[in-house]
């Protein structure tokens, strides 16, 4: 696939999307190996929603990620991997070894009855093997459903009961900084609420005593002593689903986006080598966890597809110390570096000393996702990881859009501290007042959708159709809706303000207050919560807790501890709160609706403007709360 190489051609490549977008994508994924080709490009409506890329089209994305690298490039790496311990060795694996390890595991999930249309769950650690794993499940036409290794039990058997998923596949334990955890038990635990799961394949990655339940455990490494490695790619259509990922929303359940085979795999290669002007020889890094979208796209499917050097790492940032991304992008002369805001200003915090020990001269671009990069932050990255020589690609996208939709192409066209920039050739973005209208013209603010379709967006949430339907293309009939507040400034660059719903963006991670509210309300001694985000220096957004307890306990430290616990229970450490205030009533209209923007304003510390408090059902309890907070 050949990449844009100059503004003009950025320009020429957007009018020609916008104009034919059939010609333009058709172009794009004839550049791929298809078993059989699409019919017609794109078929679609926003109302059902119904959208179809590639009608007919017949693929496997791993014969697009392995097989059709392997003649001239199966001796190149594919995938580094580092560990969370610097002391143990670091692995390498080319295109040859990952090819033959996917068919391999690949076989395993057909010995155990996996079949195409499955879904089968992951919960590991950031070892090769998560990857390898994935791409078998893709590889015979399974649906995976990657759970980021943080989240709970209860978490954990949520996702899988939601999507069926028939097969899980986990780990003794991992490895996080100092921390080793043990996932198994958790799994263990998930499983007592799923009657689904038919065989759970262990790998060793600790070596941890763990439980092996007969009949339904297996380890790893003897199952793969059963499997030869040839395994033909399973003939998917276009839109076969691929994955699903869930995803925090505004209200209590996560949903699975599913993403499906042809649009998704177009796109990821499509928006890797542009943004990030992926150059043959590159060494690319992403920090993020394969658990999340970031990961999916953009450590496994994007630079796997377009034949890349890819590096996973299964530590912390701070680990052993505050100098180990340097340390690595040093140690394997990373040239292209994807990470997120909140990492940065945690690292920011520990000075430049521990930078000016490595040797980031390999560096030529530098990637941000997840949430809004402030500018200070921006500086920071741009001069001290950078040497005011990089390129700041800040990635603006989400899970449910597959890939990067709004972003600077490395080197090509201009970056601007704390805007996203342009939107790729491909995607077309529109600001709409709230009755819908799209706003025109620059130096402008409003909700931002989408007006188009583009490949790998979401085709639905998984088992719920009509969920899809209301979440995104309801709000404003005819779009897809972000979510996201967003200014488009004189030159038309968009800058994303943050979320318009009642999701919180955590270090970069989702969490829809309704989930926290339902995960603190299981402690048995609380009536009622409301849950915002306030600023927070590290995390972007911290999470603030307004509890109602029960009359007959009283507030104190350790109940406050016991709370978090509940949380961490239900959902997992990243969703526990910040700040938790006891109060003994919430501020709401007649109609019992929570007034959330004077909480907000109040976990803002700005009791300045309250607005008219006059018309709730108690106004006191908003002096109560004011006089309590933290
Ligand atoms: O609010 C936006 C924010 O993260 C949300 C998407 O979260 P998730 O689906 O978990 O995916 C994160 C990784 C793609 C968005 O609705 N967000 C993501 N990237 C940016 C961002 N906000 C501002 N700038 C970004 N670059």
């Amino acid at each position: 696939m050949k990449k844009i190489d100059s503004f003009s051609e950025y320009n020429r490549a957007y009018e020609h999307s916008v104009n034919d977008p059939e010609g333009f994508w058709e172009d794009v994924a004839s550049t791929f190996s298809w078993q059989s080709k699409w019919d017609k490009v794109l078929d679609w409506e926003f109302d059902t929603p119904n959208v179809n890329w590639f009608v007919n089209g017949k693929l496997n994305i791993t014969e697009n990620c392995l097989d059709r690298h392997l003649a001239d490039k199966g001796d190149k790496i594919a995938i580094i991997w580092e560990p969370n311990d610097p002391n143990e060795d670091a692995i390498s694996i080319t295109y040859n070894e990952l090819h033959q390890r996917v068919c391999e595991f690949a076989n395993v999930l057909l010995n155990n009855g996996a079949k195409k249309g499955d879904r089968i769950c992951l919960y590991m650690p950031m070892v090769p093997e998560l990857a390898i794993a994935t791409l078998a499940c893709a590889r015979i036409g399974a649906i995976h459903s990657v759970v980021f290794a943080g989240f709970s039990a209860k978490a954990l058997a949520d996702r899988i009961n939601d999507a069926d998923c028939n097969i899980l596949l986990t780990s003794d334990g991992l490895f996080r900084g100092t921390k080793q955890l043990c996932l198994k038990d958790i799994a263990d635990e998930a499983l007592q609420h799923c009657n689904t799961i038919n065989a759970c394949i262990v790998l060793q990655r600790t070596g941890q005593d763990v439980n092996m339940t007969n009949g339904r455990d297996l380890w790893w490494h003897d199952e793969l002593q059963k499997v030869n490695h040839h395994c033909d790619a399973q003939i998917m259509d276009s839109e076969d689903p691929l994955f699903v990922l869930y995803t925090s929303g505004s209200t209590g359940k996560p949903k699975g986006v599913q993403h499906h085979c042809g649009g998704y795999m177009v796109y990821a290669e499509y928006s890797f080598r542009n943004v990030f002007q992926y150059e043959e020889d590159d060494v690319y890094w992403c920090t993020a966890d394969i658990g999340w979208i970031t990961g999916h796209s953009y450590i496994i499917y994007g630079p796997l597809l377009s034949g890349a050097t890819t590096i996973m790492f299964e530590g912390v940032p701070t680990y052993p110390d505050a100098g180990r991304f340097w340390e690595i992008c040093e140690k394997h002369r990373v040239n292209i570096f994807y990470t997120a805001p909140t990492a940065i200003r945690a690292l920011q915090a520990y000075g430049t000393e521990v930078i000016e020990k490595y040797d980031l001269s390999s560096l030529k671009t530098l990637g941000s996702v997840g949430e809004p990069i402030n500018e200070e932050a921006w500086d920071w990255y741009y001069k001290n990881i950078g040497k005011e020589k990089c390129w700041i690609v800040d990635t603006w996208w989400q899970t449910e859009t597959g890939g990067i939709m709004i972003s600077p192409l490395a080197h090509i066209t201009k970056m601007k501290p704390t805007f996203a920039t342009l939107p790729l050739p491909g995607i077309q973005p529109c600001l709409v007042d709230t009755d819908g209208n799209e706003i025109q013209g620059n130096d402008v603010e409003g909700n931002l959708c989408v007006k188009f379709p583009w490949p790998s967006m979401i085709r639905t949430t998984y088992g719920d159709h009509e969920r899809c339907k209301q979440v995104y293309f309801s709000t404003y009939p005819g779009k897809y809706f972000t979510g996201d507040g967003c200014k488009r400034d004189q030159d038309g660059f968009y800058r994303i303000t943050g979320r318009v719903d009642d999701v919180i963006n955590v270090s970069g991670h989702r969490m829809g207050t309704a989930e926290v509210e339902n995960g603190i309300n299981e402690h048995v001694s609380v009536v009622e919560s409301a849950v915002v985000g306030y600023p927070h220096d590290i995390k972007g957004q911290g999470i603030y807790a307004y509890v109602i307890l029960d009359s007959s306990v009283d507030g104190s430290e350790d109940l406050k501890k016991e709370i978090l616990h509940t949380v961490t229970t239900e959902i997992g450490p990243i969703a526990k709160p910040d700040k938790i205030q006891f109060v003994s009533g919430l501020p709401k209209t007649r109609s019992g609706k929570i007034m959330r923007r004077i909480l907000r304003k109040v976990a803002e510390g700005d009791t300045s403007n309250l607005g008219d408090t006059s018309t709730l059902l108690d106004p006191n309890v908003v002096q109560e709360i004011i006089n309590g907070a933290q």
